[in-house]
């Protein structure tokens, strides 16, 4: 038996765009329903968690789990800018409610990717005033919902633009301006293409300014607010090698994250989000190795990343606590999930093993959901849902990691 830690968060994690439904106030639905898209489906219902989250909670608490990440949806909270839903606010007390109905600590992130329409149509995340925006929204949140919440995480990933560029997973920046789906969007958002941003597609570099400003002002919004509770920022880091000649590229990446890893050395935790890992070579980065085992993503399989980006960001802020706010795997084949946490968990241990403060695990994610540009192809979930029913489908994989959850320890670790 290997212990984890007293008080260990177990959780799952999902986000309020990929599981609710129904989102169309948000930019991602302009981008998802523009002509042509970027996005192979549209969302739609998503899993309907907006009226389904009391079974999906009680669900979790069935199955072991002690907490729940979800993401509020700021293009509900504040439909218009100003205008605050006051029906929006009440529901996701309800949420909240729900979540301590069943024992469930609930982990909030208040930007989850999606941003209200009017954002994206006033330079998104590449204007300097959607910081000072989002502040007002996160302090309205806290001052409805702060004693309901047991820790905030700001904006996820506020890393992403970044990492997706470093990677080479999204097109440099004139590519994606010129692109005919951001001005389709924009036409539909009645801007000129220049004007529309959307949060992760954005292309001055200034986004990341504002991003850190916003992080800054938000968490101390939420810190203002009622109730007491922890606050930090979500990070995504794969881990990162460079093969003979790579070395160059590899430490440019380190140096793109850096910015972030040092703004969250004054937060209550990091959020460290990890998949996989990224190696570069003299040319750039490099796919898996040929004959390498693939997730649905197309990633390597590689559950030894996330005690790599662990030890990365605890020897970048020594002294700050680190939750795992995402890990996951898509796969068909559940078996596979379950191999992916018992490695990756075998890592956790390590690091918490070696002195690092771990206080958290949240498995990417919940439920079967819409992986954004792919649509709802990949499965990351422990559960499958019914896409014509919405039923829930429990996999092999949830109650593995439930009884893990229950005992907080692992009995067979590599
Ligand atoms: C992200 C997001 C999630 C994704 C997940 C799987 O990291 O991109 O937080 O929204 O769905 O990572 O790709």
């Amino acid at each position: 038996m290997k212990n984890f830690p007293a008080k260990f968060l177990w959780g799952t994690a999902t986000a309020a765009h990929q599981v609710e439904g129904g989102n169309w106030n948000s930019d991602c639905w302009l981008l998802e329903h523009a002509t042509p898209t970027a996005f192979v489906e549209p969302s739609g219902d998503a899993c309907d968690q907006y009226h389904r989250y009391g079974e999906d909670i009680a669900l979790l608490a069935g199955l072991g789990f002690n907490s729940y990440r979800f993401s509020i949806e700021w293009a509900r909270v504040e439909p218009e800018p100003g205008e605050f839903s006051a029906a929006a606010l009440e529901h996701y007390r309800r949420v909240l409610a729900a979540c301590h109905e069943n024992r469930i600590a609930p982990m909030v992130t208040l930007h989850h990717f999606t941003s209200p329409r009017w954002i994206a149509a006033q330079g998104g995340w590449e204007a300097a005033r959607t910081a000072d925006r989002f502040a007002s929204y996160c302090e309205r949140v806290a001052r409805e919902l702060g004693d309901l919440i047991a820790a905030a995480c700001t904006i996820n990933e506020l890393n992403s633009v970044q990492m997706l560029q470093t990677s080479g997973l999204i097109a440099p920046d004139e590519k994606i301006v010129g692109s005919r789906w951001r001005a389709a969007a924009a036409r539909a958002a009645a801007v000129a293409p220049e004007e529309f941003s959307a949060f992760p597609f954005c292309t001055r570099s200034i986004c990341r300014d504002v991003m850190l400003r916003a992080h800054r002002l938000g968490a101390q919004a939420l810190r203002s607010g009622r109730g007491k509770f922890p606050v930090g920022m979500t990070i995504a880091m794969e881990e990162i090698a460079a093969e003979p000649g790579g070395e160059a590229l590899r430490d440019a990446a380190l140096a793109a994250e850096a910015p972030f890893l040092e703004a969250a050395r004054g937060d209550d935790f990091i959020g460290v989000q990890n998949y996989t890992r990224q190696r570069f070579g003299p040319s750039g980065p490099l796919p898996p190795e040929p004959g390498a085992e693939l997730t649905l993503m197309g990633y390597e399989y590689r559950p030894q990343a996330l005690a790599a980006a662990i030890r990365r960001a605890a020897a970048a802020a020594p002294r700050v606590p680190i939750i795992v706010t995402e890990s996951g795997i898509a796969a068909a084949d559940d078996s596979r999930r379950v191999a992916f946490i018992d490695a990756t968990l075998a890592g956790v241990l390590g690091c918490i093993g070696d002195g690092i403060d771990v206080r958290g695990y949240f498995y990417w994610s919940m439920l079967d959901n819409y992986e954004w540009l792919l649509g709802y192809r990949p499965t990351f979930g422990l559960i499958g849902v019914d896409r014509a029913t919405q039923r829930r489908i429990v996999k092999p994989s949830a109650e593995h990691l439930g009884r893990i959850a229950r005992a907080n320890a692992v009995d067979a670790v590599e």
